[in-house]
């Protein structure tokens, strides 16, 4: 193994034990309370995309070896649910039928949102991978396309929405290199390109939220370039990961494609003004109500930061980070997450025009302030990113470390020593596999 970080070693030997307890999938602290926040990002969901969402939030946080950012997700591992929290979370919320995997309502790729996790399942349950398979058949042959060729996000009408960039085409993309379809990969991310054709404002990065004959919403959502962008990370690290497509010779072309369109709206993102700290709800809209700092959008591309600067680091440099540390720190010291663990203000999520801020919790809000969590552990663990900076230790921290230090010399190391014990663990478990 080719390791030069200590921690990155961990973080592969971690990858390669069969799943991490919670201490281990939150060694350190992002300044709030994570494990709260996740437990909000399971129990509100109620829709389709909002249960996709919160798997794949989950999976990030409990068992990162799995997912696409991890190092080897393919071939699909045989995973029990009962080990694996988003699985056996994501199992209760399927429901085979309609196009597949869930009613959408009228929407294709909401149900979509489950598909990554429905082939995990499937991996030790058919019914899973059969319904898996439906959905995936209605979105290429059967769901309505646009004028350019791109897949609706409605069922009725050619219309296309940012939205369907998380809930599809990640699915598309680890349904292909499961099943070591190039063609389809390609397509995946030829889909990408689709969209991004239609969304995209000419000459600004930023993407429209709604195109097509129905409920148009030319504004910059900020939520809805989240959905883009993290959407086309994921499908990147499936193309990155995907033993099939080693040496194809579209490959590359793909790889840099994808990269510039994720920076586009990384780069628009990270130069528009915030509103405390904050991305607004519509990203360039500092005149109206609908313009407010908000957490769903913010920490949406903040996850899509860190992810990029593990994955890409040569283009994904220090400034992005920064920028995602500045949202983290944020959520961490501005007053964002209560104690109940509801982070907030958030856009109302059924209701992006609503000028009312929520403060009882979003459900995909939620899960995307643990995207983001998971997103930035990753990285420090790669050793890209940093655990701590000095402005995160608020002074009622200090004064804590401080009193405790009798009883522990050095608090801040706590979680390195946890790290350790996993770490002589998980030695243990492979020299018991060797041996
Ligand atoms: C790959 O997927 C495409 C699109 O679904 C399909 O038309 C084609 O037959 C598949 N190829 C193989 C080899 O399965
Ligand atoms: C300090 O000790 C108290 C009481 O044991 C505990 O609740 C608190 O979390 C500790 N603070 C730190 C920073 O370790």
């Amino acid at each position: 193994m080719n390791c030069s970080r200590r921690l990155g070693c961990l973080f592969l030997l971690l990858a390669n034990s069969r799943s991490i307890s919670a201490d281990d999938a939150i060694p350190f602290s992002p300044g709030f309370d994570i494990a709260k926040v996740a437990a909000l990002a399971q129990s509100l969901p109620s829709r389709s995309w909002e249960f996709g969402t919160a798997a794949e939030a989950l999976l990030e946080l409990y068992n990162p070896e799995l997912s696409v950012f991890g190092e080897n997700p393919f071939p699909v591992a045989a995973s029990s649910p009962s080990s694996v929290k988003a699985l056996a979370y994501v199992a209760e919320k399927i429901t085979i039928g309609y196009t597949g995997l869930s009613n959408g309502n009228g929407a294709t790729g909401d149900p979509a949102s489950l598909g990554v996790s429905a082939i995990m399942l499937g991996k030790t349950d058919d019914k899973f991978s059969d319904a898996a398979d439906v959905q995936f058949a209605y979105l290429v042959d059967d769901a309505p396309r646009y004028s350019n060729g791109a897949i609706s996000q409605r069922a009725a009408k050619p219309v296309l929405w940012a939205d369907f960039m998380y809930m599809a085409p990640p699915f598309m993309a680890f349904y292909a290199a499961e099943s070591g379809n190039m063609t389809l990969l390609q397509e995946t991310y030829k889909q990408c390109g689709l969209y991004r054709d239609v969304l995209q404002s000419k000459g600004q990065g930023l993407w429209k939220h709604i195109v097509g004959p129905e409920a148009a919403d030319p504004g910059h959502w900020s939520t809805g370039n989240g959905w883009a962008a993290a959407g086309m990370a994921r499908v990147l690290a499936t193309i990155l990961r995907a033993p099939a497509a080693q040496g194809a010779g579209w490959r590359d072309g793909a790889v840099s494609d994808l990269s510039g369109w994720i920076r586009e709206i990384l780069d628009a993102a990270m130069d528009a003004p915030l509103d405390g700290g904050l991305l607004r709800n519509y990203i360039d809209d500092t005149t109206s109500a609908h313009g407010f700092g908000e957490i769903a959008g913010s920490a949406l591309l903040a996850s899509v930061a860190y992810r990029m600067a593990a994955l890409q680091p040569g283009a994904f440099g220090a400034a992005y980070i920064e920028w995602a540390d500045g949202i983290r720190a944020e959520l961490g010291t501005g007053g964002h997450v209560k104690a109940s663990g509801v982070v907030s203000p958030a856009v109302n999520p059924l209701n992006w025009q609503d000028t009312k801020k929520d403060t009882s919790g979003s459900p995909e809000g939620q899960a995307m302030v643990v995207l983001m969590y998971a997103a930035w552990r990753d990285c420090v663990l790669a050793g890209t990113c940093q655990r701590k900076q000095p402005t995160q230790t608020t002074e009622a921290e200090l004064a804590a470390q401080t009193s405790n230090a009798s009883r522990s010399r050095c608090p801040i190391r706590k979680s390195q020593r946890r790290a350790q014990r996993a770490f002589r663990r998980a030695q243990h478990a492979r020299r018991m596999r060797h041996s």
